[in-house]
């Protein structure tokens, strides 16, 4: 198993501006569709916006969501609502290209409608952006909950008690398919969680994150200063 590669950037900006030529470099290196899954949270805003004026050919670009808050569109949680007020609604991207999760729709059909649409339009994401949570979580698949140890479908609902609320969510077994995986963590609070997840012992039950090992290559993380204070490589 490869080893992820961590690069640490003195702020969130700086985390947000080297994702964003991550982002044009693999687009460039994608003939024709490249598809991309898009974090939900907030690091990723900064990142967004940066894409707006970036030299990329949003005809070309199929996006989908890794995971979905389950709430209608309009919700101020949603993440496709955070993905069009930041990038989508800004760039001259096909609406027929952006495949959003329906988080309105009961969530064990919002999932399987979900797995159906990403399969019939690819058979792996070249790029998957990711955050993580202070608990160890990535998109929704959350400690102790079932979809970290999905080995078929690529989309799972469950309800996460700790939220309060129902999520849909891509699982290991579709991240893990990608050509590429670009986690981007910053900020203080996330320290200890990173240190845990990228130096320490192997529990991807307990630490979601950790379940990410990509097939093609090691998983890469953007992380700033703050975030990264704690590990044992800097
Ligand atoms: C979501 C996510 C989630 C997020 C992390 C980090 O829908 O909440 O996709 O996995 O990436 O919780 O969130 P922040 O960037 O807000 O810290």
């Amino acid at each position: 198993m490869p080893s992820p590669e961590v690069r640490v950037l003195p702020t969130p900006a700086a985390v947000a501006a080297a994702a964003a030529e991550r982002v044009v470099a693999a687009a460039a290196r994608t003939k024709e569709t490249f598809t991309i899954a898009l974090a939900g949270g907030s690091t990723p805003t900064a990142l967004y916006r940066l894409l707006v004026s970036k030299p990329i050919d949003w005809t070309r670009v199929q996006v989908f969501f890794g995971d979905e808050r389950c709430v209608p569109p309009g919700d101020p949680a949603s993440n496709y609502r955070m993905a069009c007020e930041a990038l989508l609604d800004h760039v001259a991207i096909p609406a027929g290209n952006v495949h959003r999760i329906r988080g309105e729709d009961p969530p064990l059909v919002a999932a399987a409608t979900y797995e159906r649409e990403l399969r019939a339009t690819t058979a792996r994401l070249d790029l998957v952006l990711l955050g993580m949570g202070d608990n160890g979580h990535t998109a929704s698949i959350f400690p102790g909950l079932t979809a970290v140890r999905e080995t078929e479908r690529w989309v799972v609902a469950e309800e996460v008690a700790e939220v309060g609320m129902w999520r849909v969510t891509l699982t290991p077994v579709a991240f893990n398919a990608a050509a590429e995986v670009l986690f981007l963590v910053a900020g203080r609070e996330k320290a200890a969680m990173l240190h845990r997840v990228l130096d320490g012992p192997r529990d991807p039950a307990a630490l979601p994150a950790q379940a990410i090992v990509p097939l093609r290559g090691p998983a890469n993380w953007l992380v700033d200063a703050a975030a990264a204070a704690l590990l044992a490589q800097q």
